[in-house]
């Protein structure tokens, strides 16, 4: 038997049902156009974890090493990251997800109310899609999870830039980095409030 790795034979649809559930975001964005509503995001991204990462997360989790850990207990395979002009834009994208009709919204964490201790904002849903192809549960016939973290350009940013400078160098070492790294956060979370206002004012003037 060869090996299939540890998405299996599930591994060969992730990638379609990312692009799927980035093209029904992309529509979703088009209708508020067509409502002649500000773009609902900047830019989106999508990524299929790497499958020795989901080992490396399966195993740091305590789940046997199995497909069904890797799509139905992980919940991570499938990333899309919806950036944001503004922090109105980032709420206004997930009542549209709440009311659409192909996906349900099985968990959420609000880090952009209750930043992370670090300075780390963003909103993270967990979304179960329905899609025509095969699951990994016979009882849950064609539903796969999608990770979605929506955030500004500025919390994109310095998520970017610490990820990056936490990868490369052993940052939580050092109080003062930690503490310079949580002031630029709260520096950008300000400057979200600011243009918020800012685009405020610019419509109550319209
Ligand atoms: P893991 O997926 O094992 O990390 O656990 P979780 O799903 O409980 O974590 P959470 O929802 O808090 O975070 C999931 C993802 O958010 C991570 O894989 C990162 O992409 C991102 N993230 C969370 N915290 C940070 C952070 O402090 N800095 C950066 N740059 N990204 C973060
Ligand atoms: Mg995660």
């Amino acid at each position: 038997m060869t090996f299939m790795g540890i998405y299996g034979e599930y591994g060969s649809y992730l990638s379609r049902i990312k692009d799927d559930v980035m093209n029904k975001l992309s529509v979703l964005n088009q209708r508020e156009l067509d409502n002649n509503q500000t773009k609902l995001y900047e830019h989106l991204i999508g990524r299929i974890k790497a499958e020795d990462s989901m080992v490396e997360k399966c195993s740091r989790k305590g789940y046997e090493l199995s497909s069904r850990s890797a799509l139905y207990e992980c919940k991570d395979a499938i990333g899309i990251r919806v950036v944001c002009n503004f922090i109105d834009d980032v709420y206004r994208s997930i009542e549209l997800l709440r009311a659409a009709d192909w996906c349900e919204i099985v968990k959420e964490k609000d880090y952009i109310t209750r930043s992370k201790p670090n300075g780390y904002r963003s909103y993270h849903l967990i979304l179960k899609v329905a899609t025509p192809y095969p699951s990994v549960d016979l009882n849950d016939a064609g539903c796969y999870f999608v990770e979605v973290q929506l955030r500004t350009i500025a919390m994109d940013s310095w998520a970017s830039l610490e990820h990056e400078m936490k990868y490369k160098h052993n940052i939580r070492n050092s109080k003062q980095i930690v503490k310079e790294l949580k002031r630029c956060a709260d520096q950008l979370a300000s400057c979200d409030v600011q243009m918020q206002t800012i685009r405020q004012l610019i419509h109550e003037n319209d």
